[in-house]
């Protein structure tokens, strides 16, 4: 069975994982930037952009969250920041013409949209009939490999509340964002069968905790 894996997703020492006023200048929210500054120097965020990177433990755990991955979900919120129904298909992502995922990548939203199809492997799907059939979708595009569970907040927040996600790394960065959404507030994840399986000191981040879903 194909696990639903999150990775490498980054929350401040206050538990946010995105700030406020999310638009087009601000994809990540007033200060969110700050929370992947653990992610942007690493060798396998550089590779992505051409150049070399730091080598070390942030590193080796980015580079866990691209391995036998056959397939990713997004929320609409983090595939761009139009809200309500799409103007027009002008709007393809944040990543340029060739994104970073290389696989079919599906997009929860209330809004219809054809596929789009990128170049390098990447096409959006775009799912109207909630988490469960978008999990169904991406497991039978994945090949038998895992789906990652990219974000934003509010999508991570139901899978987990639904049981749903098998793996959860979060990575904990040193800064303070003071408002935002919040990931864990509200979710009692040690009733929903979720345990502390692993957890290891960051370079420049604080820590890298993998939380599992008890069997
Ligand atoms: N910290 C990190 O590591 C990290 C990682 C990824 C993203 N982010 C950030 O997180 C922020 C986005 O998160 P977010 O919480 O605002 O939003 P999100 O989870 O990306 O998207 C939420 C939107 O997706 C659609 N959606 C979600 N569930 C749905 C369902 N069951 N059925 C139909 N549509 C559904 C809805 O859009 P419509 O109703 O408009 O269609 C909803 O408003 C961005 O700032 C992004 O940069 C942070």
């Amino acid at each position: 069975m194909t696990k639903l894996r999150v990775h490498g997703f980054s929350i401040s020492i206050d538990g946010y994982g995105a700030g406020t006023s999310q638009d087009l200048e601000h994809p990540l929210g007033r200060n969110g930037p700050e929370l992947f500054a653990w992610f942007m120097p690493t060798n396998t965020w550089q590779q992505m952009r051409g150049s070399t990177g730091e080598s070390g433990v942030d590193d080796e755990t980015a580079a866990r969250g691209f391995a036998n991955i056959g397939a990713w979900i997004l929320g609409r919120n983090m595939f761009g920041p139009i809200r309500g129904p799409w103007p027009d298909d002008t709007w393809k992502g944040w990543w340029g013409d060739e994104p970073p995922y290389h696989v079919p990548v599906f997009v929860l939203t209330h809004h219809p949209r054809a596929p789009l199809e990128m170049k390098g492997g990447t096409v959006f799907h775009f799912v109207t009939d909630g988490i469960e059939s978008a999990l169904q979708q991406a497991r039978n595009a994945a090949g038998g490999r895992d789906v990652r569970l990219g974000g934003g907040v509010a999508t991570i927040r139901q899978y987990l509340r639904a049981r749903l996600i098998d793996e959860l790394h979060i990575t904990i960065s040193p800064v303070l964002l003071g408002a935002g959404e919040h990931l864990l507030h509200g979710i009692d994840t040690r009733a929903l069968g979720y345990e502390c399986a692993q957890h290891t000191p960051g370079k420049r981040a604080i820590a890298h905790v993998v939380l599992r879903k008890e069997a």
